[in-house]
């Protein structure tokens, strides 16, 4: 199936900001220890993408993202630590790309940590693959990201992050990650699953936190994390992207404490109406 959704409309945006700032949090940790890691990116985009381009410019969504950061001077540490990257994905100059989440990751990979990539759309698996198909420790497969993730679980080193980002454009996504978190935990019970969902007025989408965090209980080791971030209104009957969160499965210790005011701090920085708010929920 060819598939409509091209992540290059979006990049940069509230999302990818909320997702960034919580990945590249969970690798600085995994950073903290020398023995290696594993990173399974489900759904892994094009790895990264050009803000000049007709995708970007569309909709220039990033504006009210990565955009609406890129001057600031009062960025909280998580926030800063992405911004850094971002900067240095530009080679200093102004902003005109963004990284994906594989670019991202391979920017704080070791030469002991695993990338094993996975993106069904063929345009974007094919810039992907040469972009980072032949670096040391990467893998990128052009196939279905969920059917390949329990092949890489548990990594051998017993350290590891799954991130499973869909775009959630068919609606079996919403059960595909549901499921998904549970054969992680199952195969790998503390593993750090990171997921990705959209804030909408859609039941599949209101009832998944509930979800995960009954199987993150059920199956994982050390507890789950919910992040929000509201920054829209949607239209008159209450649809549309109202914003994004993230959820993770056996965080570590210390996220709580550095997201809590960091999505606060989001919620001002890229409010797109007046009661734009964060929410940090852990467990
Ligand atoms: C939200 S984007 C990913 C963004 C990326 N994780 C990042 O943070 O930069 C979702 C991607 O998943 C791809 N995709 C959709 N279904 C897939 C599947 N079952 N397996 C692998 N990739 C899939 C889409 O083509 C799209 O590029």
């Amino acid at each position: 199936m060819m598939l409509a959704y091209r992540h290059a409309f979006h990049a940069g945006n509230h999302a990818d900001v909320l997702k960034h700032t919580a990945l590249v949090a969970v690798l600085r940790y995994m950073n903290l220890k020398d023995k290696g890691w594993r990173l399974v990116d489900t759904h892994a985009g094009a790895g990264g993408y050009s803000l000049q381009g007709e995708y970007a410019n569309k909709r220039a969504e990033f504006e009210q993202g990565i955009g609406a950061l890129w001057q600031r001077d009062d960025l909280p540490p998580p926030v800063a630590d992405l911004v850094g990257l971002v900067r240095q994905f530009n080679g200093g100059k102004a902003l005109a790309q963004y990284p994906g989440s594989p670019a991202l990751a391979h920017m704080l990979m070791r030469p002991q940590d695993q990338l094993r990539l996975h993106e069904m759309h063929p345009t974007d698996h094919k810039i992907l693959a040469s972009y980072l198909g032949d670096q040391p420790g990467v893998e990128v497969a052009m196939t279905d990201g969920f059917a390949a993730l329990k092949g890489h679980l548990p990594p051998t080193t017993r350290r590891g992050v799954v991130l499973i980002d869909p775009s959630y454009e068919i609606k079996t996504d919403y059960a595909r990650t549901l499921a998904a978190l549970r054969e992680s935990l199952e195969r790998f019970a503390e593993g750090v699953v990171i997921v990705w969902l959209p804030q909408l007025q859609l039941l599949e989408a209101a009832q998944l936190p509930q979800r995960l965090k009954a199987s993150a209980e059920k199956l994982g080791k050390k507890g789950w994390l919910h992040a929000r971030l509201t920054v829209a209104q949607g239209d008159a009957r209450g649809f549309g992207m109202l914003g994004s969160s993230v959820f993770i499965a056996n965080p570590p210790h210390t996220l709580v404490a550095e997201l809590r005011p960091a999505v606060a701090w989001l919620a001002q920085a890229l409010a797109q109406f007046e009661g734009a708010h964060g929410m940090v929920e852990a467990a």
